[in-house]
């Protein structure tokens, strides 16, 4: 296996073994960090972080495992950097490629983060387009890992939004790594013919199997895997919200879901959650919707509060393994062991 050079845009281009190999090393530098280890190995090198659209999570999981690796990093926030304003994002990567040794990139199009990866000559990290979110499959298969010891088999359900950046990449890397993906959405927002086939043929290799229902009670029986992600996505316009919630309510993971799957049943999000009246747009949701959708009315969306909390909730955890996995992306793309 050689990671030195490549840029991780999305999980297609790594094989399982390479998947794996990724979530091996975010253990071995979990434990090291844990045990108060340091894995400063990359002193000489810097990285730039690129974010056309807000973070909480890949940002801070790209600059602490940055810094534990002992490299420089630089943050350029959505209004702070001349790129697609006065300047290219083709003349942006060649400048920043010569500076840096590595670039994270958020943004809306996939083509963006393709661009700087063709262009800069150093490995260049999808930190999320409208189109894939590859870091995150890595800690959500770390979390997964940790719980049940395994990958292979497992049977992962996604609710709600199934044709974005998640339900996407969620699909390829269950099809990448033998599990049993299955999609409960509305049809019209199932992932798109083609990454389906896509998909189908990468998961006649693996023995996964990949399914698809419009009902939810379906895809939460038997589950290990619980997942959902906020039903509109950044970059997606206010007004979408109405129609979106009314396609999907009946995909909100709450305790009656929750209830048909294995007893062993973790559930999951990439986070940020709407599961309560505790964010400006989850209480003018709730205000909004509460009359025509009682199950919104206490501002919880794709998941409920009493699911979140739950104890079969890792979220927590699949957040903080963000770091760990996204360290081991950079460590190795940058030449690391
Ligand atoms: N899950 C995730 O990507 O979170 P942020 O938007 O906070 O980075
Ligand atoms: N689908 C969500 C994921 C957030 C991590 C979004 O793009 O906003």
């Amino acid at each position: 296996m050689n990671f030195k050079g490549r840029s991780l845009i999305t999980l297609l281009d790594y094989t399982p073994e390479e998947i794996q190999h990724f979530i091996h090393v975010a253990r071995r530098l979990k434990k090291e960090k844990a045990e108060g280890i340091p894995h400063k190995v990359l002193t000489d090198k810097n990285v730039v972080l690129l974010f056309q659209k807000d973070s909480t999570r890949t940002r801070c999981a790209f600059e602490v495992g940055a810094m534990d690796l002992g490299m420089g990093v630089t943050y350029i926030g959505p209004t702070g950097s001349q790129m697609g304003k006065k300047e290219s994002v083709k003349d942006t990567a060649r400048v920043l490629g010569r500076m840096y040794d590595g670039i994270e990139f958020r943004g809306y199009l996939q083509s963006d983060v393709e661009m700087l990866a063709a262009h800069s000559g150093v490995p260049v990290w999808n930190g999320l387009t409208d189109l894939y979110h590859p870091t995150q499959i890595l800690a959500d298969f770390l979390t997964i890992e940790e719980n049940f010891g395994h990958l292979k088999g497992i049977n992962f359900t996604y609710f709600g939004d199934a044709r974005n950046n998640m339900g996407n990449s969620l699909m390829i890397g269950c099809a990448k790594m033998g599990m049993h993906f299955t999609a409960a959405a509305p049809k019209h927002l199932w992932p798109n013919e083609a990454l389906i086939k896509t998909c189908q043929a990468i998961a006649d290799q693996t023995g996964a199997t990949l399914a698809f229902t419009e009902d939810p009670k379906a895809g939460a029986k038997d589950a290990d895997v619980l997942y959902t992600d906020v039903w509109v996505s950044m970059g997606e316009p206010k007004e979408v919200w109405e129609k979106r919630i009314e396609m999907l309510h009946s995909y909100q993971v709450n305790a009656t879901l929750l209830g048909l799957a294995k007893k062993s049943a973790i559930f999951m999000h990439c986070l940020p959650a709407f599961h309560g009246k505790d964010t400006e747009i989850g209480t003018e949701i709730a205000t909004n919707f509460k009359d025509k959708y009682p199950s919104v009315s206490e501002g919880s969306l794709e998941v409920t509060d009493e699911v979140i909390e739950s104890k079969q909730s890792v979220v927590f955890a699949e957040a903080e393994n963000r770091m760990h996995t996204i360290k081991a992306v950079m460590l190795l793309t940058l030449g690391g062991q």
